[in-house]
């Protein structure tokens, strides 16, 4: 593949962005001063040696300053909103305390990490407030930027509205010799894109701005920064862009319509550099750009729009030259061969609003949808017919794994699509084709990572078999978690209003469409 090329458009079928949903909430500039772009710190481990890592992760509640004015309610982890960097090398046997004072019962998702069932967090490993427990596993993946968030369905959404969410990274021996910005919070930072909506007194309100397609807000959040700047002091800075809005695509630009190079997606660097003016992120999706700077002087500043808004500023100061050339080759791709024997497995996508489904099914925490022998490689053919109207993206993700994308529609997937993904997201009429295999056995959830339509019901969940060694898992009831959040909360059962609980309503009229 030629790194000249330089792309200028964002793939994705236009008919079918966001800008055209009914729901739809148009990103505004605030109305505030530029802000410093908060950079979380790198998490300090507890304690680290030649072959292990210790850290402690604690969801707890807290305020942060974003707006000027009062503070905003929030949630975080180790902090008051989002949280620290998590660094993970690879090779090393990881300890992670995960504690909870929050005042309801949370799960600490991995997203992206290649870990058995019980440590990837989903809704089968809740922990209650006031608890812990300790998770240990090898991290034994490629360089990434990976994510930590909250997943107890059916709050998913609420909780990562409130701030669980951050940024967890990655390395390895290989992505250390390749001549690209590796220093963190100068040259290669977390770019966390979030929208809200401040209610009065500057507070977030779940349940006001609540819609079954998706929570949006006017305001552009990057890092829990309103309106942020960032200095730049180095030529080329690396961006690891993430999509940790519950909703909202981003159609990412630079002013001057300034180039910048993609380098990695989600599970991996990707395997060829390529070059972009104008760059579509999906939720969930991640997405490493360099930018050089080398045209700029000091006094400068460079706009990063999303469509024709600006969400941040970079500031430019004096840096050295930087001659370093992006190599050709970033990553080789060393997954399971296709045959003839593959088995194909189909997963369809459908409906809007309360109606979305997956294979026409609501999620059943206590129903196993499918099921996959570890280390066997399988094509996942994955069709979205949201035909309502012009339809919509659905980011489609998978647990426990990382997969290389085959092909969209029987055509070469988009250029940015090579190196390994675990979300995609698909356009409405089209089916995407990918080969997944697993590394561990547990029961994984797949979804939309739409946070509404998965609290909604648009998830499945496979179990993996180690034929090696059988095991029976533990599959959590919704009922036991809907208890434990009624008793939190200190209301009855039935009173429980959790947002994504309308939709298991809607379970009769699920296929026309609600716009
Ligand atoms: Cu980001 Cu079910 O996950
Ligand atoms: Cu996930
Ligand atoms: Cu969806």
């Amino acid at each position: 593949m030629s790194t000249e090329k330089v792309y200028t458009d964002y793939f994705f079928y236009e008919p079918a962005f966001n800008t055209h949903d009914g729901g739809y909430i148009p990103l505004e500039e605030p109305n505030v001063e530029q802000q410093k772009l908060k950079v979380p710190e790198l998490l300090t481990p507890d304690k680290e040696t030649d072959t292990d890592m210790y850290y402690t992760v604690t969801s707890q509640a807290g305020e942060a300053q974003i707006m000027p004015g009062k503070a905003t309610k929030t949630w975080g982890y180790n902090q008051a909103l989002l949280g620290k960097t998590i660094l993970f090398k690879r090779g090393k046997n990881i300890h992670v305390t995960v504690k909870n004072e929050l005042p309801e019962l949370t799960t600490y998702h991995w997203h992206g990490l290649n870990v058995p069932g019980d440590i990837d967090g989903g809704c089968h490993t809740p922990v209650y407030p006031g608890e812990s427990k300790v998770l240990n596993f090898k991290c034994d993946q490629p360089a990434a930027t990976l994510w930590l968030h909250a997943h107890p369905c059916p709050s998913t959404a609420e909780q990562v509205w409130h701030g669980l969410a951050t940024a967890v990274v990655v390395k390895d021996e290989h992505e250390a010799t390749l001549p690209i910005p590796r220093n963190y919070g100068v040259d290669d930072i977390p770019v966390i894109l979030q929208d809200r909506r401040f209610h009065e007194d500057n507070q977030w309100d779940y349940k006001a701005d609540y819609d079954p397609d998706g929570v949006q807000g006017p305001t552009a959040m990057i890092n829990g920064t309103v309106n942020p700047y960032f200095d730049v002091t180095t030529q080329k800075v690396r961006l690891r862009l993430l999509d940790g809005a519950n909703r909202r695509e981003w159609r990412l630009h630079f002013s001057d319509d300034l180039e910048f190079t993609q380098i990695a997606g989600d599970g991996s660097l990707l395997t060829h550099p390529v070059k972009f003016t104008h760059l579509m992120i999906t939720c969930a999706e991640r997405q490493e750009i360099i930018v050089d700077f080398g045209q700029y002087n000091p006094g400068d500043e460079v706009v990063l729009y999303s469509d024709d808004v600006p969400i941040m500023h970079f500031r430019i100061h004096e840096f050295a030259k930087d001659d370093s050339i992006i190599p050709d080759t970033l990553f080789e791709m060393n997954t399971p061969k296709v045959t003839e024997n593959t088995p194909v497995r189909k997963v369809v996508m459908s409906g809007m609003d309360e109606e979305v489904a997956l294979d026409g099914k609501k999620f059943d925490m206590e129903r196993i949808d499918a099921k996959q022998t570890m280390g066997n490689c399988e094509i996942w053919e994955v069709t979205n017919t949201n035909d309502c109207e012009n339809g919509m993206v659905h980011p489609f993700h998978m647990h426990g794994c990382q997969f290389e994308v085959l092909d969209r529609d029987g055509h070469d997937p988009y250029p940015n699509e090579t190196g390994l993904k675990d979300t995609i997201g698909v356009n409405p009429d089209e089916t995407v084709r990918f080969k997944a295999w697993f590394d561990h056995p547990g029961v994984f959830m797949y979804h939309c990572h739409i946070i509404e339509h998965e609290d909604g019901g648009m998830m499945a969940q496979i179990q993996v078999d180690d034929p090696d060694h059988p095991q029976e898992f533990h599959l959590t009831k919704m009922d036991d978690l809907m208890k434990a959040f009624a008793k939190e909360r200190g209301v009855a059962v039935e009173d429980l209003d959790l947002s994504g609980m309308s939709c298991y309503d809607h379970m009769e009229n699920m296929d026309h469409c609600n716009m």
